[in-house]
This record gives C-alpha cells, sequence and structure tokens, in this order.
C-alpha cells in the first residue's frame, strides 16, 4: 500500500490544532487538493485561510420570473387551496428558514384538516434541488437509454454487483457502484418536482386538499382564473386532474426559475472563487470534513464543484442506511410495528420487495444544514452537536442512543426491524469503527466540522444559536 504523506498545518503556520492530514487522491477533482498539501505555496495559502486555486462556478442564470413561474409563487403562498384554508406550500418550507421547516416547529410538522396531525418525517429544504437526477438504481445517468429498464431489473443487476467502499479518495469510483441514486422525498418516489407537489397538496396529514375537483373548483373561482387560461388555454378547467398538474407544473417552474431556491450566497461559494478567507477553525472542519481518515463526510456529502464547474451539492444523491436512533415523538412511532423504511416503504410501494433497500434514505444537502433544527429522515436531532456525537459514536458507545431489550442487550438501529439491520452501512468511514477504536473525530474536530457546516449557510438564511 502506499504510504500517504503526512502534512500539518501547524508546520506551515505554527496553527494550534496539528492536524494530520492524509494525501487526498482527488485526481479527477478541478481542484487537485492533493497538491495544496504538497505544495510549500499552496499550504501557505491555505493556512492562511485563503483557497489555493480558486475555481469559476457556473450557477443558474439571475432572470425575471416567467409569467408560468409568478403564477406558481403565488400558488406556493396559497393556503386557500389546504383542506384547512390555514396551510400553503411556505407554511413548511419557510422562505424565512431557506425553504426547510420554521423555527420553532417540532421533528415532523403538523398539517390535516385542522392542523394538527403529525407527519411521519423531517421536511427537508427546497434549495438546490434544480439538479437533483430522477430515481434509478444504476450508476450515474448518461443520457441516452434505448431499452428500457424496470427498477427490479435494475435492483436484480444490482444484487450481483460488488460495491466500493466510499472514501473520499475514490468519490468517482463510488459513483459507478450500483446503488440507488437520485429522485425527491427521503425515499426517492418522485422524479421531478412537477410530480412531487400533487404528492403533500393531496396528503391527509400535510395539506390535505381533499380531490382534484376540489382543487380544481377552488383554482376555477379564484383569483388565478384568468391566469391559468392565459398560460394553458381556455380547457384548462374542463378536467379537474389536468387543471392541477398545470398548477403544479406552475409551481415546479417557480422553485426552478427563482434564484431564492439556489442562491449560492454562502461563504463557502464565495470562497471556491477566491472571495473569502476561511478563519482557522473553519478551515480545520473543512480539512476534516474532506479527510478520508477523519470525517470522511465529502464521501457522501460531495464538497467539489464538478468537472464542468457547478458548484458542489453537498450529496451525492445515492442512498444509504444509516440506523439513525427511533425518534419517540413522532405518534406513528408509538406504534411498535411501524417502520419508515424508506425506499422499500411504506411510503414508496414500488420496491416492497427489494428488502436489501429497507432503511435505506437519500443522502441530504448539507447546504444551510446549521439552520435546522430537525436532523435525518425522522427528525430525530435537534443540533448539528447531536449529529457528531451520533456519528462518531454510533458503535462505540450505542448504549448511549439506543434503547436496551428486556436482556440488556442494546438495540442497535432500532428504528430498522431486526431483519433488515444488516443493510446499515458499516463499511465506509467514519462507520467502520468497533468498540474499543478510538473514535474518528475528537470533540474538538467534531466541533471544527460543525463550523466548516456553518460556511455552507447562505447569506439570507441564520445558523442556529449553538
Ligand atoms: C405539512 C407540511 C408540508 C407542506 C404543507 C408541504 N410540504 Fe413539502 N415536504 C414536507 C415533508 C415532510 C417532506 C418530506 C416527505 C417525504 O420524504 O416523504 C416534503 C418534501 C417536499 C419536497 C421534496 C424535497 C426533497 O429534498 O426531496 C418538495 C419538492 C416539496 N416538499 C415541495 C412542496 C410543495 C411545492 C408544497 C405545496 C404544494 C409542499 N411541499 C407542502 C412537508 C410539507
Ligand atoms: C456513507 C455516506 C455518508 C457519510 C460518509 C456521511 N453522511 Fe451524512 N448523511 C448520509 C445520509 C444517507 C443521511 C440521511 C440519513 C437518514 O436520514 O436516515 C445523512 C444525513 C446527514 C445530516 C442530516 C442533514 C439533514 O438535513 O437532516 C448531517 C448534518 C450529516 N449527514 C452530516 C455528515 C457529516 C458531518 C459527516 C462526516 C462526519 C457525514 N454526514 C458523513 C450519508 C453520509
Amino acid at each position: 500500500m502506499q504510504k500517504s504523506p503526512r502534512i500539518t498545518i501547524g508546520m506551515v503556520i505554527g496553527c494550534t490544532a496539528a492536524i494530520g492530514l492524509s494525501a487526498y487522491a482527488l485526481a479527477a477533482s478541478p481542484i487537485p487538493m492533493q497538491l495544496w498539501l504538497i505544495h510549500p505555496l499552496d499550504s501557505l495559502k491555505l493556512a492562511q485561510g485563503d483557497n489555493p486555486h480558486p475555481v469559476k462556478l457556473i450557477t443558474p442564470v439571475i432572470a425575471p420570473l416567467s409569467a408560468m413561474a409568478e403564477l406558481g409563487k403565488t400558488l406556493f403562498y396559497d393556503p386557500s387551496l389546504s383542506g384547512s384554508g390555514k396551510e400553503s406550500c411556505a407554511s413548511c418550507h419557510d422562505p424565512h428558514n431557506a425553504y426547510g421547516p420554521p423555527v420553532g416547529s417540532g421533528p415532523v410538522m403538523l398539517g390535516g384538516p385542522t392542523g394538527h396531525s403529525a407527519g411521519f418525517r423531517a421536511v427537508p429544504s427546497l434549495r438546490y434541488l434544480y439538479r437533483q437526477p430522477p430515481f434509478t438504481i444504476a450508476p450515474d445517468p448518461t443520457g441516452d437509454n434505448d431499452t428500457v429498464v424496470t427498477l427490479s431489473q435494475q435492483a436484480a443487476q444490482a444484487a450481483d454487483s460488488p460495491r466500493v467502499p466510499k472514501s473520499v479518495n475514490n468519490t468517482h469510483t463510488s459513483a459507478a457502484n450500483l446503488v440507488p441514486h437520485g429522485g425527491l422525498f427521503w425515499d426517492g418516489r418522485v422524479n421531478t418536482l412537477q410530480q412531487q407537489a400533487d404528492g403533500p397538496l393531496f396528503n391527509p396529514v400535510e395539506m390535505d386538499a381533499g380531490t382534484p375537483a376540489r382543487v380544481a373548483t377552488i383554482l376555477e373561482l379564484g383569483p388565478h382564473a384568468t391566469l391559468l387560461r392565459q398560460l394553458f388555454g381556455q380547457s384548462v378547467f374542463d378536467n379537474p386532474n389536468h387543471t392541477v398538474s398545470e398548477a403544479m407544473f406552475a409551481i415546479a417552474r417557480y422553485q426552478i426559475e427563482d434564484p431564492g431556491f439556489h442562491p449560492f450566497s454562502s461563504k463557502y461559494d464565495a470562497w471556491l472563487v477566491g472571495k473569502a478567507r476561511f478563519t482557522p477553525a473553519e478551515l480545520r472542519g473543512y480539512l476534516l470534513f474532506n479527510d478520508p481518515n477523519k470525517g470522511n463526510c465529502a464521501a457522501c456529502h460531495l464538497s467539489q464543484p464538478t468537472r464542468d464547474h457547478l458548484p458542489p451539492q453537498f450529496t451525492d444523491a445515492q442512498y444509504e442506511a444509516l440506523g439513525v436512533p427511533r425518534n419517540p415523538n413522532i405518534p406513528a412511532n408509538g406504534d411498535p410495528h411501524f417502520f419508515d423504511m424508506g425506499i422499500c416503504g411504506p411510503f414508496r410501494t414500488d420496491m416492497s420487495k427489494q428488502t436489501q433497500y429497507c432503511g435505506l434514505f437519500l443522502t441530504p444537502s448539507l447546504r444551510n444544514a446549521a439552520t435546522r433544527h430537525a436532523f435525518f429522515h425522522n427528525g430525530v436531532f435537534h443540533d448539528l452537536t447531536q449529529v457528531m456525537d451520533w456519528y462518531v459514536n454510533r458503535d462505540l458507545h450505542p448504549e448511549r442512543f439506543y434503547p436496551k431489550d428486556a436482556a440488556g442487550t442494546v438495540i442497535k438501529y432500532n428504528d430498522i426491524p431486526a431483519e433488515y439491520r444488516k443493510n446499515v452501512d458499516t463499511f465506509d468511514a467514519p462507520f467502520n469503527r468497533h468498540p474499543g477504536d478510538a473514535p474518528a473525530l475528537t470533540q474538538a474536530e467534531q466541533a471544527d466540522i460543525i463550523t466548516f457546516i456553518k460556511t455552507l449557510t447562505d447569506a439570507d438564511a441564520k445558523n442556529q444559536p449553538d
């Protein structure tokens, strides 16, 4: 095995914390990070907090909203569509909180006819979904696809395919793993923003809008009728399903066109283009986040721009079973037989036979994660300190996170039925630890990673207080 050169920032400027840095093999990345650590000038720039190799980033063009998107915007904020008459998309996807759950809400949002029915999952941010690919079980989609392959055929193929462990060193190789990838919602059950919008609209614990006929009537009698006719033609109200689907198309256009859904105004974006300087703690956090022997976070939460200069989304859009603890504050979890198993159900129904995917959830973007107070699909953790503690100690001190059974044995990964707990990722760092091993990150290092994650917060959003 090739031995990695170990260089410490402390050697360069005498930083207080001497961080052991392994060489990175991000050869295919537009930023060859390994060079920064080998060249004295690059490491000097880095040690001063500067990006040694600023890049140009290609972000969505900013233009006035089309009439379609303007209509979508009004609908996004319109509570009259909901069953209670009180809930709009913005009630759960708060524009003042990066379109994630509003400050002060619980692990899941309340909705339904009286606004008191609890949901099942944490509300994701609606930012940065514009590049989310459709759901497949294949290497990252490459375009032309002339043979139609069903998802179960893909799953069967994937079952025989070996899997490369994910490391910051090999994100290009692991992108070729035959694993579930893409799609929207925590389980990828819909592909496009348009398909997605009528999910919450008709979901009885969300907007609870009733039938398409009800929504179509509200739209026809409401203030948007003229615009709907102008945009979609006189026949737009002839068929309620058609009416709803056009209205949802408008909401999707709003999310795609409005720069508020992809502002790229974080300190990290400014750092990438060479217009901001990291503090020493941010720099340490950045390096730990990207170090395959430390956080290894960037193996899944991709942190580097793509080869064609698109800014990083902080997700590889793949699915993993991390085995987060069950959240007793979700009312549905009062039933010991109820399990939210992600890809294999119960909210998604087409993959229930693919039990190798039970417990797998979409890797979320970490952009604006520091503004959240409900983490993971079930909102079980409330701040990043708890998240980091669990990442580092999941298998070292499981008794701190999971309950015990009658015999006193800790029930690790207790939010997944026992027979599927083998799906939990125990091979990608930092999940490859065993009791007695040294923790992947010290407490000070965990704090540094949190400080780095705060640089991913957009200018108009606010980090949660520590
Ligand atoms: C009662 C709260 C609530 C309301 C109201 C609501 N949503 Fe959501 N939204 C959620 C939750 C919870 C999820 C995650 C659900 C899941 O994964 O099954 C979600 C997921 C999404 C996603 C997928 C995001 C991702 O990262 O995959 C989109 C897009 C979305 N909602 C858009 C909308 C739109 C558009 C509206 C209005 C028509 C709306 N939502 C109304 C709670 C809500
Ligand atoms: C093997 C892939 C993988 C690695 C490595 C990884 N994560 Fe994650 N991360 C995920 C997945 C998958 C989820 C969602 C799991 C769920 O909800 O059940 C997640 C969720 C999160 C969340 C919650 C975000 C939200 O919106 O709820 C945070 C914060 C986070 N990860 C930070 C980190 C940090 C920091 C590291 C490095 C110490 C890291 N992750 C390493 C895959 C990974």
